[in-house]
C-alpha cells in the first residue's frame, strides 16, 4: 500500500513518525495536530550545524576591569530587602562597584565541556542549553575610573570594549520615553538578548528561553547592588528602534530586553 507515511518517512525523523503512526490509530485529531505542530518545529527543532559563536568583539579599545569585590552581607538579607530605588542622586560609584556588579550578574563563574568546546563557560545566570544570549551594554554616566560613553562588558576578560565615548544620559531619558530617573543613574546597562544563539537549538521555544535568561540576569543586577548597599530599578519602556540604533544592533538577531539601573539610590520606603 502507498500511503502517506512512505513519503512522510524521508521528511521526519523516525521517532516522530513512530509517534505519528501511534497517534493515527488512535486518533487522527491528535495526529493531524502533532504533525502540524511538528512542522512548526514545536517538537523536533530545525537547527543548522553551527552554533553562533560564543564570544562577540565589536573590534573597540578593551578596558581590563578590576577583579570584583567580595560580597559579606547574608544573601538571605539581601534577597528580603531587594527593593527598586524610586529615584538616584547624581553620584558617583566606583569603577569597582561597576566591575562586581557585571561579574556577579552576567560574568563567567565556570567552566565545562559541552558543544564540542574544549572548556565551555558557565555564567552567574542560568541559561537554556547553556546558550547564554545575554549581553550587557554599560552606559556610563557618572563612574570614577572611567570615561562616561557606550561600553559592552566581555566576560570572557571581564573587560569592558569601548564603543562609542560620550554624556548619553539625556538621550537615554529621551529612549525611556522621558523618565527623568533614569538620567540620574550613575550607571544605565542594557541587557540585550543575541536571539540567533538560542534560536540555533531551540527554535520555537527560544523567544520564552532568552526572555527567562535575561530575567534571571536582571535578578542577579539587582541582587548584587542592593549587596553592595547601591540603588537599582530595572526599565522597561523604551522605544526599541531608537535603542538598537544607538547600541549599533540589529532588532532582530539582537534586541533589548531592559535597561538596569544602578547608582546612589533614594527610596520612600
Ligand atoms: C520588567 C520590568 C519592567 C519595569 N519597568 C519599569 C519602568 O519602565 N520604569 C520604572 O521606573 N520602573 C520599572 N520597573 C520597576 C518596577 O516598577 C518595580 O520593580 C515594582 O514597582 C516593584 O517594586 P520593587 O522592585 O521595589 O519590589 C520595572 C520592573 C520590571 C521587572
Amino acid at each position: 500500500m502507498c500511503s502517506c507515511e512512505d513519503s512522510l518517512e524521508g521528511m521526519i525523523p523516525s521517532e516522530a513518525l513512530k509517534a505519528f503512526k501511534a497517534f493515527i490509530n488512535k486518533d487522527i485529531g491528535i495526529a493531524c495536530d502533532f504533525l502540524m505542530r511538528h512542522y512548526r518545529g514545536e517538537y523536533w527543532p530545525r537547527r543548522s550545524s553551527t552554533m553562533p559563536p560564543l564570544r562577540r568583539r565589536r573590534g573597540g579599545k578593551t578596558i581590563k576591569l578590576p577583579n570584583p569585590k567580595n560580597l559579606t552581607t547574608p544573601i538571605g538579607i539581601v534577597m528580603r530587602t531587594r527593593r527598586s530605588a524610586d529615584d538616584f542622586t547624581g553620584e558617583p560609584i566606583s569603577i569597582e562597584d561597576l566591575a562586581t556588579i557585571l561579574y556577579l550578574a552576567v560574568g563567567i563563574t565556570g567552566w565545562t565541556w559541552a558543544y564540542g568546546y574544549e572548556r565551555y563557560p558557565l555564567r552567574a545566570y542560568p541559561s537554556a542549553g547553556a546558550l547564554q544570549p545575554v549581553e550587557a551594554y554599560p552606559v556610563v554616566n557618572n563612574v570614577v575610573g572611567l570615561e562616561s560613553g557606550l561600553y559592552r562588558y566581555d566576560p570572557f576578560d571581564h573587560s569592558l570594549e569601548v564603543l562609542k565615548l560620550g554624556h548619553f544620559n539625556q538621550l537615554l531619558v529621551d529612549l525611556a520615553l522621558g523618565q527623568d530617573h533614569v538620567g540620574r543613574a550613575a550607571v544605565v546597562v542594557v541587557l540585550t538578548v543575541y536571539y540567533a544563539r538560542t534560536r540555533w537549538k531551540y527554535w520555537k521555544r527560544s523567544l520564552r528561553y532568552v526572555l527567562l535568561d535575561a530575567g534571571s540576569a536582571m535578578e542577579n543586577f539587582y541582587l548584587a547592588a542592593v549587596g553592595l548597599g547601591l540603588g537599582v530599578r530595572a526599565v522597561g519602556a523604551f522605544y526599541d528602534n531608537e535603542l538598537c540604533r544607538f547600541l549599533g544592533i540589529d532588532c532582530v538577531e539582537e534586541f533589548p530586553v531592559i535597561l538596569m539601573l544602578i547608582g546612589r539610590g533614594t527610596t520612600l520606603h
